[in-house]
């Protein structure tokens, strides 16, 4: 029995839909009861072991999902109090990500689907990303503008309907998150180094030292974010060559607002554009306090909601696959057995 019909597609109350990411360096998995009601999110972070060598380190990532994998099933299972049988189907992210670290969460829900009888989903990372909004905000509807922002996407989307993604921009070189963790990392900051950054710029001055804005004044929605990490990085250098102290808050504050200003500016330039009422944020860097504000307070003044997810649904998790996962499954859609991993997959690409 079909219970509501939203934008994003049709909702069903009793689905159980178990989601599966392994695409970085988490290992998690969820239950989603409906679409909408998370049962467990159990999150098995990596972060410490990769934290020791500065960044994830594939093979490691790999090597641990193996490890992780099951027990975190079982435990998700477990806290949502359900049996493998009661599941409707199994959706599970296959790109974009890391080759290894996606091909065992792929090959675990595989099996599982397999041995249970019941539909595998591929999801795409970055449309699971979004979905972490329609999981937490029902009243929630396209036409909209999205931002995803990770450590390794930079996407700005007009969504006119479920499902229908066009591309308006992209980063050209490294993501938002990644020039938050490398400029982190040059300055001794821990990984991953948003959430540093973002601690450190607290006491810091944004108006300290006045990075580049990549092409936000260019005429497109592209994104650019090399030539700040190659500024901050020179700046750095040329403190250390002095022999002076770093200003790491300053530093922190100066760098956030630059990321951030060009986020909210190319964001607002493109919900104007398209006319639209709603934008959301989605992805790591959608956990950003300064993004969040600055993006409410400029969206607030154009008439514009903005709606983002609580921060652990921003960051990777199985929850936000799973919902990707429901609305698929509603659709009567289901991924063939020789799904591979699509470490390049881009949002829009046949599934
Ligand atoms: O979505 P996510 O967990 O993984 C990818 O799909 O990449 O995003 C991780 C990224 C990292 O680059 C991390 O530094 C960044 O999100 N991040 C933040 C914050 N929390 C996580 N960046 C800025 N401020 C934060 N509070
Ligand atoms: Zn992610």
């Amino acid at each position: 029995m079909v219970d509501k019909q939203v934008g994003w597609g049709a909702e069903h109350a009793d689905v159980l839909v178990l989601g599966i990411e392994t695409s970085c360096d988490e290992t998690a998995a969820s239950v989603v009861k409906g679409g909408r009601m998370i049962l467990s999110n159990v999150i098995a972070s990596q972060v410490e072991l990769h934290r020791l060598y500065g960044g994830v380190v594939p093979e490691i990532a790999s090597r641990k999902h193996i490890e992780l994998i099951m027990p975190v099933i079982d435990l998700a299972l477990k806290k949502a109090k359900i049996k493998p049988t009661d599941l409707d189907c199994i959706a599970v992210t296959y790109g974009p990500g890391l080759v290894g670290a996606l091909l065992v969460g792929l090959s675990s829900a595989k099996a599982m689907a397999l041995a249970l009888g019941c539909p595998l989903i591929g999801i795409n990372h970055i449309e699971g990303h979004i979905y972490a909004n329609v999981l937490e905000h029902k009243d929630v509807e396209p036409p909209l503008v999205c931002l995803t922002v990770s450590g390794g996407h930079t996407d700005l989307l007009y969504i006119d309907a479920y499902g229908d993604y066009k591309i308006l921009g992209r980063t050209r070189d490294d993501a938002a998150g990644e020039a938050f963790d490398k400029i982190a990392r040059v300055l001794g900051l821990d990984y991953p180094g948003g959430p540093e950054i973002a601690k450190q710029a607290l006491s810091g001055d944004p108006k300290a030292i006045d990075f580049p804005r990549g092409l936000i004044h260019e005429d497109t929605y592209d994104f650019s974010f090399s030539g700040l990490k190659t500024a901050a990085i020179n700046h750095v250098h040329n403190l250390q060559q002095k022999g002076e102290t770093l200003p790491i808050s300053d530093i922190a504050a100066s760098l956030q607002a630059a990321i951030v200003d060009v986020l909210v500016h190319k964001t607002l330039a493109a919900a104007s554009a398209y006319k639209v009422d709603t934008i959301l944020l989605s992805g790591g860097v959608g956990a950003n306090e300064a993004l969040r504000d600055q993006l409410r307070q400029d969206a607030q003044a154009l008439g514009i909601n903005l709606y983002y997810p609580s921060k652990v649904l921003c960051t990777d998790n199985g929850a936000m696959i799973a919902c990707a996962g429901h609305y698929r499954f509603l659709k009567g859609q289901q991924s063939p057995w020789d799904l591979n991993a699509a470490p390049q997959l881009r949002l829009g690409d046949p599934v």
